[in-house]
């Protein structure tokens, strides 16, 4: 059965770990802001196995005067678990979670690679793409709630 339920920020290191921050130290893993209190991390398992994860900070982004946004961060999900529409289902379950904080934009980086995933979800690219050492290309996305 699959079931996503808020989660605590260590429990999402077993998935950002081989998946965002491969070969690197559990530390990498620690995000700034991720134990504070407006911050929420969800995670989505089957039978008790944690599969996929993702994070919300109440941050906004640089320079954008809309009020309440949130930064979603740490979207992964296990690589035989991909392509199975748990992406899918944790980034609604987020956008519900701002909703009901009365949040008015989501923003994110996101890996070029991942760009396709939310442009079906209804997210636009910002401005140009830009490094993020050892990571590689990202672009800044955001959808208006
Ligand atoms: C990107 C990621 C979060 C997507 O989650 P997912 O569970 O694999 O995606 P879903 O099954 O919910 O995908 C829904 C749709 O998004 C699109 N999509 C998902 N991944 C895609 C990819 N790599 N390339 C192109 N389209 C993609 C597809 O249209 C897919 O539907 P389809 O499989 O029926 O064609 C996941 O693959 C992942 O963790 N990747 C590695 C880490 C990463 O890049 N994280 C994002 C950091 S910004």
């Amino acid at each position: 059965m699959i079931l996503i339920r808020q989660i605590e920020a260590e429990d999402t290191f077993s998935v950002r770990q081989p998946i965002l921050r491969p070969g690197k130290p559990i530390e990498s893993c620690h995000f700034e802001g991720d134990n504070l209190g407006t911050t929420a991390h969800f995670g989505l398992s089957e039978n008790e196995e944690l599969l996929a994860v993702v994070s919300l900070f109440k941050k906004n982004y640089p320079n954008c005067s809309i009020e309440n946004q949130f930064q979603m961060r740490g979207m992964a999900v296990l690589e035989n678990y991909q392509r199975m529409g748990f992406g899918e289902q944790l980034v609604k379950k987020a956008e519900h979670f701002v909703k009901e904080k009365n949040g008015k934009l989501i923003w994110f980086n996101a890996r070029e690679i991942a760009v396709p995933f939310y442009e079906r979800l209804g997210y636009k690219i910002y401005g140009n793409p830009f490094e993020i050492t050892e990571i590689g290309k990202h672009f800044v996305m955001y959808k208006r709630l």
